[in-house]
């Protein structure tokens, strides 16, 4: 299947490691020119070269901070300036688990408040700063990365999860009449580089016995940012190797 990727750009926040560089990994095998964004330099300069090494596409290094509205725009104008376009957004960048994990008594509210705005707000700050580049094109893939703590109890940071679905089919209804689709992929617990053996243990006793690797997180984005996906919109797919125990999610 021709997934009508070649030569599109993509930006994919949080991409120096983890989950967020095998999707830039999964884009760039597809053809894609991708943008990757993370705060710390050394680390995105050398996903960069390791991503651009293996896939011979354009990886761009941006250093920005998407809790904050200019370097939001900074990472938008660069991507523009170096690559031309933008048509892909993968929305990624984030603590995993979030910071309040503990008891009421024990939760900060700045924190959360942190929380909050890398992941909910700073996935509106870049959704709002790509948009009217897509909507000039008349094209647009938007894919938002949640997480499972937003359908279960027991992880007060499992909120941001939750708020992503409303704010992914809020665009989809506003953004799609632009040829632009806005989804979510929530991964369960996943391998990446910083994965231990208890969690992997710990991880195999969803549905498919094993832990999900993030390249596999990567497929999963790679489609829903293909031409092929064009009839999907505003929908929260559990990627997570069925680990939650319930029918309609
Ligand atoms: N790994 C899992 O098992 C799992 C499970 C469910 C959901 N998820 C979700 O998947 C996404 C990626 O998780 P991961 O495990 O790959 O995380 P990770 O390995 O910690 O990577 C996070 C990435 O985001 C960047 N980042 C964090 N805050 C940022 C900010 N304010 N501005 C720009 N970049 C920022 C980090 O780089 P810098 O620190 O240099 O900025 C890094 O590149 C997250 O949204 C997470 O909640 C992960």
């Amino acid at each position: 299947m021709d997934l009508g990727l070649t030569g599109r750009v993509a930006i994919v926040t949080g991409g120096s490691r983890g989950i967020g560089k095998a999707i830039a990994l999964q884009l760039a095998s597809e053809g894609v020119d991708v943008a990757i964004c993370a705060r710390q330099r050394s680390a995105l300069d050398e996903a960069a070269k390791d991503l651009e090494k293996q896939t011979g596409r354009r990886i761009l290094p941006i250093v920005a901070d998407t809790t904050n509205s200019e370097s939001v725009a900074h990472l938008v104008d660069a991507t523009l300036k170096a690559l031309g376009r933008i048509d892909v957004l993968v929305n990624n960048a984030s603590t995993p688990g979030g910071m309040v994990r503990g008891p009421l008594a024990e939760a900060d509210e700045k924190t959360l408040l942190e929380d909050i705005d890398t992941k909910v707000v700073g996935y509106m700050r870049c959704a709002k700063a790509v948009a009217p580049h897509m909507q000039k094109s008349r094209w647009g893939r938007i894919i938002n990365i949640g997480g499972l703590s937003g359908r279960r109890s027991g992880n007060i940071s499992g909120l941001r999860n939750a708020a992503i679905v409303h704010l992914t089919k809020t665009l989809a209804d506003e953004l799609g009449t632009h040829g632009i689709t806005v989804n979510l992929v929530h991964p369960g617990q996943t391998r990446t580089e910083r994965t231990d053996a208890e969690t992997e243990r710990r991880a195999a006793s969803n549905a498919i016995r094993r832990i999900v690797d993030a390249q596999e997180i990567g497929h999963v984005v790679t489609f829903l940012a293909s031409t092929k996906a064009a009839n999907v919109t505003g929908v929260a797919i559990d990627a997570s190797g069925g680990s939650i125990p319930v029918m309609f999610q």
